[in-house]
C-alpha cells in the first residue's frame, strides 16, 4: 500500500473472528475476515446466505448480542479500535459518525414517532444546539436528497403510513444525516421492487461520491455489486475469499467460488442457454472440517484442499484464498 492509500484508509479490519455460544459449543459465524475500505470507498460485501455477511457487518459496530460474541481481531476506524469501545461510545458513533441501513427499515424507524420527530431527534442527539428552525430545514433536505417527493409533508407521516420503498429511503435518509464517513447498509433494497432498486442504488452512489462517504454495501447479487461499487470482497463459509476492484474481479474472477457466483448470475448466460448453478450448498458453519471450506463444491479441488486451508496470495491490490486459483479470464 502506497503512503497515499495508507492515509486514506478509514476501517482496516484484521482477524475478525465472531463466534456463536451454542450448548454444542463456540462455532464461528465469522472467521477470520481482513477487510480495508478507504475514504469515499464503495465496498460490495457478497456471497450467498449464511455466510456471514450480516454478522460481519454488525460485528464491525458492536451491534453483536449475546449468544454470539467477537472474540478475535480489531476493527480500527482511523485510530480507535471498535472492539475495545464501551456500549456508550459505540452508540454516539452509530448514527453520527457510522451509520447502518438495515435489510428491514422497521429496525430504523421508530412506530410511535413521525418521520420528522425521529429525524430531529436523530440530529439533537449528536448536536443539541442545532436551531430548532436549521434541524427542520436539514430534515427536508435530507428526504429531498433520496428523491422523496414533497419532504415538508412527509415529516408528519408515522411510518406504517409509508411504503416499504418509502420507508427505506426515511431510513437511508437518517442515515446520512448527520453525514457520517462509513455506512454499512446490509441488503437494504432486497426486499423491493428493482425499479426501485436501481434509483436507489443510483441515489446512493450519488450522495456517496459527493460527500464522500465510504460505503460497505451487502448483498447476495453480483449484479448490484456491479452497478454499485468500487471494490468487491466475496465472502465464503465465514471467511473473505476474493477481494479486488470490481472491473477485475468480474472481468477474471480468482476463486473457483467467484466464478461460479458469476456465471450462476441471469445476464451472463445467452438467452436459452441453461444457467450455471454453483454444484452444492454452502457448508453449515458448524459442520466446518479442515481445509478449505470451499472444496465439497470446487471442480478444481485437488488432495491439498482437504487437508490445509489456503492462506491469502496476494496480487497486487487482489487478494484471493485458494490452492489453484484461476489464470484466464472468461470470456
Ligand atoms: N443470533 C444468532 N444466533 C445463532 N446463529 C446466528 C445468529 N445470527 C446469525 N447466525 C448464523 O451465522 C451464520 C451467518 O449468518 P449471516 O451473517 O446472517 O449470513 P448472511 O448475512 O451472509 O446471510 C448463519 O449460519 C446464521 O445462521
Ligand atoms: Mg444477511
Amino acid at each position: 500500500m502506497t503512503q497515499a492509500e495508507h492515509s486514506s484508509l478509514l476501517l482496516d479490519v484484521k482477524g475478525l473472528k465472531t463466534a456463536f455460544h451454542t450448548e454444542e459449543g463456540a462455532w464461528l459465524a465469522v472467521d477470520g475476515v481482513d477487510l480495508q475500505v478507504r475514504r469515499g470507498e464503495i465496498v460490495g460485501l457478497v456471497g450467498e446466505s449464511g455466510s456471514g455477511k450480516s454478522v460481519t457487518g454488525f460485528s464491525l459496530i458492536g451491534l453483536i448480542d449475546p449468544p454470539g460474541e467477537v472474540v478475535e481481531g480489531t476493527v480500527m476506524f482511523k485510530d480507535t479500535d471498535l472492539t475495545t469501545l464501551d456500549p456508550e461510545s459505540l452508540r454516539r458513533l452509530r448514527g453520527n459518525r457510522i451509520a447502518m441501513i438495515f435489510q428491514d427499515p422497521l429496525m430504523t424507524l421508530n412506530p410511535v414517532l413521525t418521520v420528522g420527530e425521529q429525524m430531529a431527534e436523530a440530529i439533537t442527539t449528536h448536536y443539541p444546539d442545532e436551531p430548532r428552525a436549521r434541524v427542520t430545514e436539514r430534515c427536508v433536505e435530507a428526504l429531498a436528497r433520496v428523491g422523496i417527493p414533497a419532504p415538508e409533508s412527509r415529516l408528519k407521516n408515522y411510518a406504517h403510513e409509508l411504503s416499504g420503498g418509502m420507508r427505506q429511503r426515511v431510513a437511508i435518509a437518517i442515515a446520512m444525516l448527520n453525514d457520517p464517513e462509513l455506512i454499512i447498509a446490509d441488503e437494504p433494497t432486497t426486499a423491493l421492487d428493482v425499479t426501485i432498486q436501481a434509483q436507489i442504488l443510483f441515489e446512493m452512489q450519488k450522495l456517496c461520491r459527493e460527500r464522500n462517504t465510504a460505503l460497505i454495501w451487502i448483498t447476495h447479487d453480483l449484479g448490484v455489486v456491479a452497478e454499485l461499487a468500487d471494490k468487491v470482497a466475496v465472502m465464503y463459509a465465514g471467511r473473505i475469499v476474493e477481494y479486488g476492484t470490481v472491473a477485475e474481479v468480474l472481468a477474471e474472477p480468482r476463486h473457483p467460488y467467484t466464478r461460479g457466483l458469476l456465471e450462476s448470475m441471469p445476464g451472463m448466460a445467452q438467452p436459452g442457454e441453461r444457467l450455471t448453478q454453483i454444484e452444492g450448498m454452502a457448508p453449515p458453519l458448524t459442520a466446518r472440517e479442515s481445509g478449505c471450506p470451499f472444496r465439497p463444491r470446487c471442480p478444481r479441488r485437488q488432495d491439498v484442499c482437504g487437508q490445509q486451508a489456503p492462506d491469502v496470495s496476494h496480487d497486487g491490490d487482489r487478494k484471493f484464498r485458494c490452492h489453484f486459483p484461476l489464470e484466464e479470464a472468461i470470456v
